[in-house]
């Protein structure tokens, strides 16, 4: 299946913008249900964090499936995008009083608490309001995943979740607390997790932490995985659809839920990933000493994922079909680390030539800055265009 561009309608927009292909996010969203619903208590909430445009929120929402939010401004977000409150999931290692409040205000379904410390500020929070907070504790399992070190999360010396040498005291203390509701465990190992077998070790760890607590006579009714699933930057259009099927099935085989519990999935970049690309305009054709450049008008403000982690994403030239040439992409930020891509094969790029850098739906247009006082992109859906 290869992504056409509707190239003519975007001669009129002002680049670098995004554009986000609505059928293939609703074909994306159609799979993952059917998928999920092969099994019983499969739950998925869509992590925000990956895509907070309002018009792509909106569009996820209508399917009915929950939200996973960071932060106050996320939990708002979802909520006016008509997530439900009785879906919403709220992580984060750092959550303000405020952020607190307003989980308790709209009966949230559940706070993943990642500290003793927090655990105790919810309680107190949650008292002054006369509220039983919903409580998940998010474990750090010490599994590594195969990726990019600066988003792995699962291992020990991680910031994120509660060390498993402290896991049974705060499950302790949970249970003990007046205004907290203990409902269940909640992980997350990292993103960008191409490799079934990292899942694989993710359950046999929850097998073993389950069979430890029932031997103190605990038993959870929720169990969340978090996300992580990834997505195949090298070739969109030959896989614009990730493999949900062996996602979910890995659970099924090797994660043992106890009778009624409920699986919960929190899953970013493999929703909305594929179905999004920046578009951005040709300035420049400079000619180096051993290389050209193709300077484009988009930076690493509108799209810092290949500054920031190394990520390749695939880059096309929509304005033409010319013989194939060798050119570093580069932005232009006053950055060295500026660039898109270096030396990637293009057909021969133009001043004015539009240029697609694929794969750009997860963790784009919402880690955009105006750094350099630039403007933030906008997002625009294909059925608007
Ligand atoms: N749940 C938790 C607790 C998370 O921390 C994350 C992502 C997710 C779910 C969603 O993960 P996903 O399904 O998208 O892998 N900006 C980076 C990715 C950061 C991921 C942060 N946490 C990037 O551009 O690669």
């Amino acid at each position: 299946m290869k992504e056409t561009f509707p190239t003519d309608k975007f001669r009129n927009i002002e680049t670098p913008f995004y554009y986000y292909d609505c059928d293939l996010l609703r074909k994306t969203l159609h799979v993952i249900q059917e998928e999920a619903r092969k099994y019983e208590g499969y739950l998925v909430h869509y992590a925000i964090k990956a895509n907070a445009n309002k018009k792509v929120l909106n569009l996820i929402s209508q399917t009915g499936i929950g939200a996973d939010c960071v932060s106050g401004g996320e939990i708002q977000r979802c909520l006016e995008s008509g997530f439900p409150a009785d879906k919403v999931v709220f992580a984060g290692v750092g959550k303000a009083d405020w952020e607190i409040n307003l989980g308790l205000d709209n009966d949230i379904f559940c706070f993943n608490v990642e500290s003793k410390e927090e655990l105790e500020i919810i309680n107190e929070l949650a008292q002054k309001r006369g509220k039983i907070a919903s409580v998940c504790l998010r474990i750090n399992p010490n599994v590594g995943a195969h990726t990019h070190a600066n988003i792995t999360t699962g291992l020990a010396e991680n910031k994120f979740g509660i060390a498993m040498q402290d896991m049974h005291s705060t499950v302790l203390a949970a249970m003990e607390m007046t205004h907290i509701k203990f409902i269940g465990l909640h992980f997350h190992i990292g993103s960008q997790i191409m490799d079934m077998g990292d899942f694989q070790a993710l359950c046999e760890r929850i097998n073993a932490i389950q069979d430890d607590l029932k031997e103190r006579g605990i038993e959870v009714e929720n169990i969340n995985v978090g996300g992580g699933l990834g997505i195949d930057y090298n070739e969109p259009d030959e896989h614009p659809i990730p493999d949900f099927q062996s996602y979910f099935k890995t659970f099924a085989k090797h994660l043992k839920l106890r009778k009624g519990q409920k699986l919960h999935f929190e899953l970013g970049r493999s929703v909305v990933g594929q179905m999004g690309s920046l578009i951005t305009r040709t300035l420049y054709v400079k000619q180096g000493t051993s290389k050209q450049f193709a300077i484009v008008d988009a930076g690493m403000t509108d799209l810092i994922r290949p500054a920031l982690y190394q990520a390749h994403h695939r880059i096309v030239n929509l304005s033409n079909t010319d013989e194939l040439q060798s050119y570093d992409v580069v932005g232009p930020i006053c950055e060295s680390s500026d660039v898109f891509a270096k030396g990637v094969s293009l057909n021969t790029v133009h001043r004015g030539d539009l240029i697609a850098i694929r794969s750009s739906g997860a963790y784009g247009e919402i880690m955009a800055s105006q750094y350099n006082c630039r403007k933030l992109p906008i997002g625009y859906m294909s059925d608007e265009l």
